[in-house]
């Protein structure tokens, strides 16, 4: 299946996305979590991309267009693939099209995950996320075995230096003017599936699974 997943940050697109791509077997394709690589890597891309996403802006269109492009072509993601995070603007959903049109693709779905605004700055400012697998969890609302260790690795969880209160306050508003606009863009290409992401993490994973199907 090739499938993207939208939604405000923090609406458990990453949390949803670890555990689909196990169930479905495909490719789970996070731009933000490339950058995060980058940036631990210490690339040039990487202190570039950091400096936006400390402010909660948008890294520009072409640089994170030019490394889906490239992603997309590795041998990984004939089996399938789960774009989350990407695209982010009218420009990125443009250049996917285009992309995928060359590459001979059609996307099987879009999944949207609703959550109201005033639950998001709780859920991001109580993320933690795991150094060696990237898994993500919640002190309160889902808290790993071992307070700071993750549960499937065993390694540390740290806090991201983009979640603090002023940043998730910004990154909300990017994304209400950026990327919001993009559930009509793809509501008229009609592979658009909105999803209830307010509910327990396992209902919204069977709500999402049982669309799929369908
Ligand atoms: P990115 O890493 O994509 O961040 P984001 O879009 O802000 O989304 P998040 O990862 O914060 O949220 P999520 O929806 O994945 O939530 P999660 O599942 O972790 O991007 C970061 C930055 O990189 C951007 O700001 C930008 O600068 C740059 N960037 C990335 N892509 C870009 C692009 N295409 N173009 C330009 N720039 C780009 O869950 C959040 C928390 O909630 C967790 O603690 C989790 O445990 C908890 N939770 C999850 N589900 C539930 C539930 N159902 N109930 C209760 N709690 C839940
Ligand atoms: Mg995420
Ligand atoms: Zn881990």
């Amino acid at each position: 299946m090739k499938l993207i997943i939208m939604g405000p940050p923090g609406a458990g697109k990453g949390t949803q996305a670890e555990r689909l791509v196990k169930e479905l077997n495909i490719t789970h394709i996070s731009t933000g979590d490339m950058f995060r690589a980058a940036i631990k890597e210490g690339t040039e891309m990487g202190k570039k991309a950091k400096e936006y996403m400390d402010k909660g802006q948008l890294v520009p269109d072409e640089v994170v267009v030019g490394m889906v492009k490239d992603r997309l072509l590795q041998p990984d993601c004939e089996k399938g693939f789960l774009l989350d995070g990407f695209p982010r603007t009218a420009a990125q959903a443009d250049a996917l099209s285009k992309t995928l049109n060359e590459m001979g693709i059609e996307l099987d779905g879009v999944i949207n995950i609703e959550v109201p605004r005033e639950k998001l700055m709780a859920r991001l400012t109580g993320r933690r996320v795991c150094k060696s697998c990237g898994g993500s969890y919640h002190v309160i609302f889902n808290a790993p075995k071992r307070s700071g260790i993750c549960d499937s690795c065993s390694g540390e969880l740290y806090q991201r230096s983009d979640d603090n209160e002023e940043t998730v306050s910004n990154r909300l508003d990017v994304y209400e003017a950026q990327t919001q606009p993009l559930i009509e863009y793809y509501s008229e290409l009609g592979v658009f599936l909105n999803i209830n992401g307010d509910q327990n993490i396992d209902i919204v994973l069977k709500d999402v699974l049982e669309v799929l199907k369908q």
